[in-house]
C-alpha cells in the first residue's frame, strides 16, 4: 500500500480503526464490503416472522458440496471483469450499488416480489410508489404519475410513447449528443427523429433548435440533462421559453444527471437548467446510475397523471386485488403499477432496494447523498484543472457534472487520437481504467497547441468520476495517468 493510500485509509477509517502494527502480517481490509452481510441474516429472521403462521416448508439445499463448488466456480468466472466498483475504475458510467441497496435487494430475494400488480408484490409495490413519489418531489412535483423501469432506455421509451400518443405523426428532436437510444426508440415507436446541432460545450444549440421549430412540425423536444459522453446539460431554461412559444411536448432525459439537482456546487448556467426541470412534461432518471442501485432500475415520471389513460388495457387474468393507497401516489387511486407501465413483470426487489436507500440517504439538499454528488463534481473539476495546467493535454470545456474529457496534444487530431488510445492501454497496465470517446473535433480549440484539424472527429480520453471516493483518490489517479502518458509518448516518439 502506498503512502497516499494509507493516508486515504486514515481519513476514511480514523486512526483508531486502523489495524495496529504488529510483528504479524498486517490484516488487509479486503476489497469488498462484507460487514453488512450479518445484518442481512438478522433482517431475514425478522422478515420470516411475518410468515410464521405458515406450516414449515423450508426447501433446504441437499447437495451443499456441489452448491458451493458451483458458486465458487461463479466467483472464479467473475474475477474476469474490470474493477468497476473501485476508484481506479475511472472510465465508463459504472458505479457499485450502496451496501444498503445490495442488502435490501438480497433480502427481498427470499420472496421475489413481482411489482406487476399487488397480487405479486403488495409491500414492494407500495414501496415503489413511495420511492418514486420521493423522486418526483426531488424534481418539485407534488402530483405525478410514474414508476420504475428496467433502465433508462425503457423509461425513455415510455416517455416518448406517451409523447407520440399526444402528438401522433410529429417529429421528435434531441441534440446530436443525446443518447443514441432516442433514435432507436423513435424507430420502434414509428416516430420520426431529427438530431439538433450542439454548441462547443456539447449542449443543444438553441438557435439550431429554433430553426427546426420554424421549419418542421415538432411534437416533442428531448432535453438531455447530462449527456452520456460529456455530462453536458442542455439549456433547459431557454428550451422551456421556446416551449411556451411553439407548444411542443418537453421531455427531460435526466437518466444520468437527474440527481445533480441536489448538488450545491453547479455552475450558474447549469443550475439555471435544473431550476426549470419541474416545468417539463416528463422526466427520466436512472437510480441505477447515480441513485446507488443495482442494474435494472430506471424511472419515468409524468407531470400530468391523466396520461395513465394511454396505458389502459383489459387483461382478464391480473389485478384481483384492489389498490387502497392514495397518499403521495405514483399512480391514480385504483390503478396498479402494472396498469401504468409497459413492462409487465418487474422486480419488486428493485423497489425494496431503492426505498431502503432513500430512507438511509434521503434525497434532500445538503444531505449525505447530495454531498456525495458534490464530491464527484469537485473531483471532476480538480482533474480538469490538472489537465488544463499540464502541457501534454487539452480539454474542451469545464465539466458541468462529473465527467471529464481530454485529449493529448500532438501534431494533428488523428495523431492525438492514436496517442489517446495508447494512454488508455498504458493506464490499464497500471490498473487505472479510463474510457475513450469519439467527439466532434470542433469541441476542442486545437489551434493554440498547434494541432492540425485533419479529422472531423477526435478520439479522446474520458473519465466518469461518479464515485465520491474519486476525490480522495485523485492524486493517485493523476500520478498513474501521468506515468501512462509519459510511456505512451515515449513509445510514440520511438515509432
Ligand atoms: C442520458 C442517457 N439516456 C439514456 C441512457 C440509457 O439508459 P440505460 O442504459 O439505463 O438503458 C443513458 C445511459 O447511459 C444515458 O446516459
Amino acid at each position: 500500500m502506498t503512502k497516499h493510500q494509507m493516508s486515504i485509509r486514515k481519513k476514511k477509517y480514523g486512526t483508531r480503526q486502523m489495524p495496529r502494527r504488529s510483528t504479524r502480517k498486517m490484516e488487509q481490509p479486503g476489497i469488498f464490503e462484507k460487514s453488512t452481510l450479518q445484518i442481512l441474516r438478522t433482517a431475514l429472521g425478522e422478515m420470516e416472522k411475518g410468515y410464521s403462521m405458515l406450516p414449515s416448508n423450508n426447501p433446504s439445499v441437499e447437495d451443499q458440496k456441489t452448491f458451493e463448488r458451483v458458486i465458487l466456480e461463479a466467483a472464479e468466472r467473475m474475477k474476469d471483469n474490470y474493477p468497476y466498483f473501485h476508484p481506479f475504475y475511472a472510465g465508463q458510467m459504472l458505479k457499485p450499488p450502496h451496501p444498503i441497496a445490495r442488502i435490501a435487494y438480497m433480502l427481498s430475494m427470499w420472496i421475489n416480489p413481482n411489482n406487476h400488480a399487488l397480487d405479486g408484490g403488495r409491500a414492494s409495490s407500495n414501496m415503489e410508489k413511495e420511492a418514486v413519489a420521493e423522486i418526483a418531489r426531488m424534481f418539485g412535483w407534488k402530483k405525478h404519475l410514474g414508476h420504475l423501469t428496467g433502465g433508462g432506455t425503457m423509461a425513455n421509451l415510455e416517455a416518448l410513447w406517451v409523447a407520440g400518443q399526444l402528438n401522433p405523426g410529429k417529429k421528435v428532436v434531441a441534440s446530436q449528443q443525446a443518447h443514441y437510444t432516442h433514435s432507436r426508440i423513435t424507430a420502434v415507436l414509428g416516430l420520426e427523429f431529427e438530431p439538433v446541432a450542439c454548441d462547443r460545450n456539447g449542449r443543444m444549440d438553441v438557435e439550431a433548435l429554433k430553426k427546426y421549430l420554424d421549419y418542421y412540425e415538432v411534437g416533442t423536444v428531448v432535453a438531455t440533462i447530462g449527456t452520456t459522453a460529456a455530462g453536458a446539460v442542455d439549456p433547459l431554461d431557454e428550451i422551456v421559453g421556446l416551449q411556451r412559444e411553439y407548444g411542443f411536448r418537453l421531455h427531460a432525459d435526466a437518466a444520468y444527471g437527474g440527481y445533480f439537482i441536489l448538488a450545491g456546487n453547479l455552475d450558474e448556467q447549469t443550475r439555471k437548467a435544473y431550476d426549470r426541470i419541474s416545468e417539463v412534461d416528463s422526466i427520466v432518471v436512472d437510480p441505477h446510475k447515480h441513485g446507488l442501485q443495482p442494474y435494472g432500475c430506471g424511472c419515468v415520471i409524468f407531470r400530468d397523471p391523466s396520461v395513465a389513460r394511454f396505458y389502459k388495457h383489459d387483461s382478464p387474468y391480473t389485478y384481483f386485488t384492489g389498490d387502497e393507497s392514495s397518499e403521495g401516489e405514483s399512480s391514480p387511486v385504483g390503478l396498479h403499477l402494472g396498469e401504468i407501465s409497459l413492462e409487465c413483470s418487474r422486480p419488486g426487489a428493485s423497489a425494496v432496494a431503492l426505498w431502503a436507500t432513500q430512507r438511509f440517504l434521503p434525497l434532500v439538499h445538503h444531505g449525505e447523498f447530495a454531498t456525495s454528488l458534490e464530491k464527484c463534481r469537485t473531483a471532476a473539476l480538480e482533474l480538469h484543472r490538472k489537465l488544463k495546467a499540464d502541457g501534454r493535454f487539452i480539454t474542451p470545456f469545464q465539466p458541468e457534472l462529473d465527467i471529464v474529457i481530454w485529449a493529448p496534444v500532438s501534431e494533428s487530431v488523428t495523431r492525438s487520437s492514436e496517442y489517446a488510445r495508447k494512454i488508455f492501454d498504458e493506464a490499464a497496465k497500471d490498473n487505472l481504467h479510463l474510457a475513450l470517446v469519439e467527439l466532434p473535433a470542433a469541441f476542442f480549440e486545437t489551434e493554440p497547441s498547434g494541432m492540425t484539424k485533419n479529422s472531423e472527429t477526435i478520439t479522446c480520453l474520458r473519465s466518469v468520476l461518479m464515485k465520491p471516493e474519486h476525490l480522495d483518490w485523485l492524486e493517485e489517479i493523476w500520478k498513474v495517468l501521468g506515468r501512462a502518458a509519459d510511456r505512451a509518448l515515449s513509445k510514440e516518439v520511438k515509432t
